[in-house]
C-alpha cells in the first residue's frame, strides 16, 4: 500500500484521483494517511469523502445518499456510522489545520505515521497556493503601493511544503501550481528555477534540524528529457480527456535512491466537449434576483429585451437573428430552477459521446444529483446571457466580445468598449472543452454561461464539478459560494487518477 500525505488538500480533487486508482487485482493502490486543509467547508468535504472511502463501492451506505438529499442530518449520519467517521476525522486531523500555524500537530502526525508504516512508500501530493505569483495576483499586486514580493508570505507558503518534504522524505511528490510560477519574478529574478533547485534538496533549502538531506529528481509529467524549459512542465488538461482547458504546472519529484524515471501521461484521442459532459443534466432556468422570481417574469424579461433587439436599429447578422428568434419561441416552457435531490435523468446520447472510462468515472455510484440548482441573475443580465449563448450557437461556439454585443444590451459601464471588459461575458460553448473553472465562479456567473440559450443561466455547482471531472457521488459541503470555490480550486480528479497511474507504475 502506498501512503499519501495530501497538503493544501482543498476538497480533495488530487486525493480522489489517487484513492480511486486500483491495481491489477482491483485493490486500492494508494491510501490517504493524512490531509491538511485550513478552510472549514473544504475540510468538511474532505472528511465526508474520507468517510465514504471506507466502504467498498458496492457497500456504500444508503444513509450517505439520504444525507445528500437532505433527508437526514449530519449528526444522524455520523451517529450511525461513528467508527468510520472517527477514522475519517483522524485522517483530516480532527479540524481545519493550517500549514505554517499548526505545524506541531502536523509534524507529530507525520512522525507517528512514519513509525506506524515504516516500510511502505510515501507520496506527498498537493501544491502551496501562490496567489502572489499567479498571473491575476501579480497584476493586482502591481496596484498596491509598497507591495513587496520578497515579504509576501503567500510567496513562501511553498517553504512549508519543503519542510514537510524534508520531514516526510516521501518516495515521490506531486506538486501542482498555477501557470504563473513559470514566469514569476521576485526581486527581479525568475523564481521557477529557484523552486526547482529547492525541491531537489528540500532539507538543505529549508535547513530543517535533524532532517537528512534527501535529494530528488524533478520531472515533467508531459515532456521527457533532462534539459527541460519551464513550459515543458505545463499540463494542458484538455489533452488528457479533461473537458476543460485548464493549464497548470505539475511537477513530479522522485527520491534519488529510486533509480527509475516516471513515465508521462498518455494523451486522449480527442478533446472532450462541454456538451458531452453536462448535456445529460436536467435543463433548468435561472432565477431573477430582484423584484420577485417567477417563470413568467423571467421569460418576460428576456422576451421584452430580445424583441426590442430584433425590432430595433442594431444590425444583427442573419444566422444570429434566426438563433435569437428560434430560441425565443422555445422559451417560456416552465423549466424548473432546481433538479437537486432528484434522480438523474437518462440521456444516453450525451454519455455516448464520452470516452468510456470517463463516462463510468463521472457516473460514480450514485443516482442522486445534488448541487444542480440554478443561480439568480440580475434581470438586466438575462438578455445578455441569452444573447451570448445564441451568438455562440450561431458562430461555431465563439463567445461574443464587447464589440459583438448590440448597443441595446451594453452594460451601463464607461469602459465597456475600452477593451478592458472585452470578455465580460463568456459562454462555455458546448462543442469545445470549457475554459478554466476557477474559484471566480463563486462571485458571478458571467464567465460561465451555459451554452443552451433557453436555460439562460450560468453553470450550476454540479455542472462545474462535472467539468472538473468530480464523480456525481462527490458531495461538497458548505454553502453554495463555498462549494463553487472548492470546485474551482481543485485538480481535476480524473487527471489526478492518470497521474496516480504514472506514480504507481514508477513505484510498483
Ligand atoms: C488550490 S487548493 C488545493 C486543491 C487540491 N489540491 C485539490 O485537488 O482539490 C489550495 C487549498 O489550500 C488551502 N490552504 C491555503 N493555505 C493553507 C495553509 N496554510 N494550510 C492548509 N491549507 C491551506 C486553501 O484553503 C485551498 O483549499
Amino acid at each position: 500500500m502506498i501512503r499519501i500525505i495530501d497538503l493544501f488538500a482543498g476538497p480533495g480533487g488530487l486525493g480522489e484521483g489517487f484513492s480511486a486508482f486500483r491495481d491489477a487485482k482491483g485493490n486500492r493502490a494508494f491510501r490517504i494517511a493524512m490531509s491538511v486543509e485550513k478552510e472549514a467547508s473544504a475540510h468538511a468535504t474532505l472528511t465526508l469523502r474520507a468517510f465514504l472511502r471506507q466502504f467498498e463501492l458496492d457497500e456504500r451506505p444508503a444513509d450517505y445518499e439520504s444525507y445528500r438529499r437532505g433527508e437526514i442530518s449530519k449528526a444522524t449520519l455520523t451517529g450511525k456510522w461513528q467508527k468510520q467517521f472517527d477514522v475519517a476525522t483522524e485522517e483530516t486531523l480532527g479540524k481545519p489545520t493550517a500549514l505554517g500555524q499548526d505545524n506541531v500537530a502536523i509534524e507529530e502526525r507525520i512522525k507517528s505515521l512514519r513509525k506506524k508504516y515504516p516500510d511502505e512508500p510515501w507520496v506527498v501530493i498537493g501544491g502551496p497556493p501562490c496567489q502572489a505569483y499567479s498571473l491575476a495576483g501579480r497584476s493586482r499586486n502591481k496596484g498596491i503601493v509598497d507591495y513587496c514580493p520578497e515579504t509576501d508570505e503567500r510567496n513562501f507558503l511553498y517553504r512549508e511544503y519543503l519542510r514537510i518534504l524534508a520531514l516526510a522524505k516521501p518516495a515521490v511528490f506531486v506538486m501542482e501550481n498555477v501557470r504563473g510560477i513559470l514566469s514569476a519574478k521576485v526581486g527581479g529574478r525568475h523564481i521557477f528555477q529557484d523552486i526547482l533547485r529547492d525541491l531537489r534538496q528540500p532539507a538543505k533549502a529549508e535547513s530543517v534540524p535533524g532532517a537528512e538531506n534527501v535529494e530528488y529528481q524533478v520531472y515533467s509529467l508531459v515532456t521527457e528529457g533532462d534539459d527541460l524549459k519551464p513550459e515543458d512542465y505545463l499540463i494542458r488538461a484538455e489533452d488528457y480527456e479533461i473537458p476543460q482547458r485548464r493549464h497548470r504546472v505539475i511537477l513530479i519529484g522522485v527520491r534519488k535512491d529510486i533509480s527509475r524515471k516516471p513515465g508521462t501521461l498518455k494523451k486522449g484521442n480527442a478533446k472532450v466537449s462541454v456538451k458531452s459532459v453536462i448535456g445529460d443534466l436536467p435543463a433548468l432556468r435561472s432565477r431573477v434576483s430582484r423584484g420577485g422570481d417567477s417563470s413568467n417574469r423571467w421569460s418576460n424579461l428576456i422576451s421584452e429585451q430580445v424583441q426590442l433587439l430584433l425590432n430595433g436599429a442594431d444590425v444583427i447578422d442573419s444566422n444570429l437573428r434566426v438563433a435569437l428568434s428560434d430560441n425565443l419561441s422555445d422559451l417560456g416552457s416552465s423549466l424548473p430552477v432546481s433538479a437537486s435531490r432528484y434522480k438523474k435523468t437518462e440521456r444516453p446520447e450525451f454519455t455516448r459521446m464520452l470516452p468510456a472510462e470517463l463516462s463510468t468515472w463521472l457516473q460514480g455510484t450514485s443516482q442522486t444529483l445534488d448541487g444542480h440548482v440554478a443561480r439568480s441573475h440580475m434581470g438586466s443580465d438575462l438578455a445578455r446571457y441569452f444573447f451570448a449563448a445564441c451568438f455562440a450557437e450561431s458562430n461555431e461556439g465563439k463567445t461574443p466580445k464587447a464589440k459583438d454585443f448590440p448597443e441595446l444590451l451594453a452594460p451601463d459601464h464607461a469602459n465597456w468598449k475600452s477593451g478592458k471588459f472585452a470578455d465580460r461575458f463568456r459562454v462555455q460553448s458546448g462543442i469545445f472543452p470549457s475554459t478554466t473553472i476557477t474559484s471566480h465562479i463563486s462571485k458571478d456567473g458571467h464567465y460561465f454561461i451555459h451554452p443552451d440559450p433557453v436555460q439562460c443561466r450560468s453553470l450550476t455547482v454540479r455542472e462545474a464539478a462535472r467539468l472538473q471531472t468530480f464523480p456525481d457521488d462527490y458531495h461538497f459541503e458548505g454553502n453554495r459560494t463555498q462549494q463553487y470555490v472548492q470546485v474551482g480550486n481543485a485538480v481535476p480528479p480524473f487527471l489526478a487518477y492518470k497521474i496516480a497511474k504514472v506514480v504507481y507504475d514508477l513505484l510498483s
